[in-house]
């Protein structure tokens, strides 16, 4: 039996890409699921920077930011399919935003997140700050 060959991965930085590439990845995610064609080709048009990663032409994996490229970046989205999990594309596509050229002035970047696990690897931290949201999901429901 010939070896299974490791799939090539290249990141790029893309924001004009086919939204329903993205919708594809956001289906895998419980927080993004049912996000539509229209919304995230809208959400492409205004995020500043998307980090993306392909194998072949399949979009496998996303980050984005939006910031005012001096004090303040948020990063969002970050996700990775499935079946190329654990292999260290979620952590690459973080440190690409973290080391974006553009970005070298921002001093302070924040995330929300269900899972602190995975950023904390990466230096993130929750001891220093608070976060809060409010969401207009919970707020239809109390209405
Ligand atoms: C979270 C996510 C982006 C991680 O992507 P990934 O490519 O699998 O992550 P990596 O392979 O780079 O993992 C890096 C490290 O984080 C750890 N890690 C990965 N997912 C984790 C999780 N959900 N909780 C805690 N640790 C996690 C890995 O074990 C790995 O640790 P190691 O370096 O000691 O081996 C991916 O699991 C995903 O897309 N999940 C669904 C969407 C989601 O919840 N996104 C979070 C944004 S709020």
């Amino acid at each position: 039996m010939p070896p299974t060959l490791k799939p090539v991965i290249i990141f790029a930085e893309k924001k004009d890409l086919d939204p329903a590439k993205l919708v594809r990845l956001y289906q895998q995610a419980p927080w993004a699921k049912g996000r539509t064609l229209h919304d995230a080709r809208e959400m492409l048009r205004h995020t500043d920077i998307a980090v993306t990663a392909w194998d072949s032409d399949l979009l496998i994996g996303f980050g984005r930011v939006l910031t005012d490229y001096v004090y303040r970046a948020t990063i969002w989205d970050v996700i990775v399919d499935k079946a190329y999990q654990g292999q260290g594309i979620g952590s690459n596509i973080v440190q690409r935003i973290l080391n974006h050229p553009r970005l070298k002035k921002i001093e302070l970047f924040w995330l929300c997140t269900s899972r602190p696990g995975f950023y904390e690897k990466l230096g993130f931290s929750s001891k220093e700050q608070t976060g809060m949201v409010w969401s207009r999901t919970n707020h239809s429901r109390l209405e």
